[in-house]
């Protein structure tokens, strides 16, 4: 077991991940949260925002000319006594593989809705993946001070929509220019709401409470949060079954605070994982973490890797010696730093929830790597997600046919695309999935400025994958029909690409003996 300093740094740890449909306000909400937490470690999660706060994370090219944050990165901060690491999860057409990735890396997820639009699809992806993983989801319902749908339509949509059952942590009380504050159930009081001129938005705002509750629009709330949502039970929050729910208005920095002080009350600490040796209790002594993210020459000066690491158990320190699961070889881990690109600092230790950043020269660390002290393990590996755009990608000069694919092994081992080969072609016409269809555009890009190596994009019709497993005679009876393609993936398992969701069902109807998933 660990010292009780040890122990006492993994409970007070909350790594968490915002998942979000765009427009809804997850850079608004976590400029707001860095104010009630002093920011300690920034690492260009927050977008660059007509300047007043440029991210450092703007390292690439090509990421500077579009005004957009590709990579993913993680902010560390104090608050009230914990430490918090929030990852943050590209969300715009930035939307990529990372995004699915950053929450295998985080403990509990916070779903951001905008009270107009409710559930909204990227929210729907990324909500699956949380689900998957049983990860505690909190939501927010965002921009109170407009007018939005019925918060009891709201959080029925989440039972619909997500299936997933709600407790309202808060309540509103009216909307938009009615907008009057929230009643906090755990207190029994209302939190009144000021709207903040430009002044304030960007301080902390205390929020006023009232005790009495004799007004009618605070009767009514109080009798509409009678009929919302389940009642309050730990236990299901932390299986994530029941979503506790907040209300508020992040631009305003109107319930902002009032989450994250439940957030941290009720958001688990870094707990067990499961790896081929069973579980792993963050609290063991032996340091163990895994990578889930990898990105190439984030500084174009070094033209180096960084892999990002997420401590899960023990205590890891500078320049210790581990176990790379996959090469089966010891590993020295010199160079950690914490997050991001020019400014970089080295860090001496980490605890379990951390996120930690390796330089990696020699290009030796995957996605899905487990590095550990003592006995060798591995954690389940970083699932594959099914990719949504498809390409052909053809290299346009045939005499850089090697670096071509160098370029495209690397760049797929860093997650930047996926590659499927054609059943029978070989390597020769490779076939590229991603889940964002920038990808492709950073791949092209990153071919080129990197490798040195002109491609030519070309998109397919096909927009769903599924792995398939049956009877090789069966899956060669759909690979006859022209709706479909047959590919492979770089295990050579069998995969379909299908047009549409109706081709995919007619064919499930009908071949009954094969499985088809979405995830590998
Ligand atoms: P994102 O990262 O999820 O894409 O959302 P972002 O924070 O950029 O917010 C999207 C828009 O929603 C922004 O407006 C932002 O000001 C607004 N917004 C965020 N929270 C609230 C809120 O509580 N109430 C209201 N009314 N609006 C909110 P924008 O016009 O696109 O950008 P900006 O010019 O305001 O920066």
């Amino acid at each position: 077991m660990q010292s009780a300093d040890q122990i006492k740094e993994i409970t007070r740890r909350r790594t968490f991940a915002i998942i979000s449909h765009p427009d809804a306000g997850k850079t608004t909400l976590t400029e707001k949260l860095l104010l009630y937490g002093g920011a300690i470690r920034q690492a260009g999660a927050v977008r660059a925002k007509t300047n007043q706060k440029h991210t450092t994370s703007d390292w690439m090219e090509i990421e500077k000319q579009r005004g957009i944050s590709i990579s993913t990165s993680a902010l560390q901060f104090e608050y009230k006594g914990f430490r918090i690491n929030l990852l943050d999860t590209p969300g715009h057409k930035d939307f990529s593989e990372d995004t699915y990735r950053t929450l295998t890396a985080a403990d509990a997820a916070v779903m951001l809705i905008d009270a107009a639009k409710g559930v909204e699809p990227q929210t729907r992806k990324l909500f699956e993946v949380c689900r998957m993983r049983g990860l505690p989801i909190f939501t927010f319902i965002n921009k109170l001070d407009r007018n939005g749908r019925d918060p009891l339509d709201l959080l029925d949509e989440l039972e619909k929509v997500l299936g997933i059952r709600s407790c309202p942590m808060s309540w509103p009380i009216g909307m938009g220019a009615d907008f009057r504050g929230v009643y906090d159930r755990q207190s029994n009081q209302v939190l009144l709401f000021q709207k903040s001129g430009e002044a304030n938005a960007k301080t902390k705002l205390e929020s006023i409470r009232v005790s009495g509750m004799d007004e009618p629009v605070f009767q009514e709330a109080l009798e509409l949060l009678e009929l919302a949502g389940d009642p309050f039970d730990i236990n299901r929050v932390l299986a994530g079954q029941l979503s506790p729910v907040f209300f508020g208005s992040a631009m305003n920095n109107f319930g902002v605070e009032h989450f994250l002080d439940r957030f941290i009350e009720i958001a688990p600490s870094p707990s067990a994982r499961l790896s081929d040796k069973g579980k792993i209790e963050a609290s063991s002594e032996n340091f163990t973490g895994f990578i889930f993210k990898v990105q190439a020459n984030m500084n174009p000066l070094h033209r180096d890797r960084v892999a990002f690491m997420r401590v899960c158990s023990g205590k890891f320190t500078r320049g210790m010696g581990v176990k790379h699961s996959r090469l089966k070889k010891e590993f020295k881990l010199n160079k950690p730093f914490h997050l991001f690109a020019q400014e970089r600092e080295i860090i001496e230790e980490a605890f379990p929830g951390d996120i930690v950043g390796l330089i990696d020269t020699s290009g030796e660390l995957r996605i899905g790597d487990t590095l550990s002290v003592g006995a060798l393990v591995t954690y389940q590996g970083v699932p594959q997600f099914s990719p949504e755009f498809f390409a052909n990608v053809i290299c346009v000069d045939p005499l850089k046919r090697k670096q071509f694919q160098k370029g495209l092994d690397q760049l797929r081992e860093e997650g930047v695309v996926q590659v499927y080969r054609q059943k029978y072609v070989g390597d020769q016409a490779p076939i590229l999935g991603v889940v964002g269809v920038l990808q492709f555009e950073i791949f092209q890009y990153r071919l080129l400025s990197e490798y040195g190596v002109d491609v030519r994009i070309e998109r397919l019709s096909y927009n769903l994958l599924r792995w398939v497993e049956g009877p090789e005679a069966e899956i060669e009876k759909i690979a006859m029909r022209s709706d479909n393609r047959r590919i492979e993936d770089r295990d050579g398992c069998a995969v379909f690409l299908f047009e549409n969701e109706w081709a995919l069902d007619w064919i499930i109807k009908n071949h009954p003996a094969l499985k088809f998933s979405k995830i590998k």
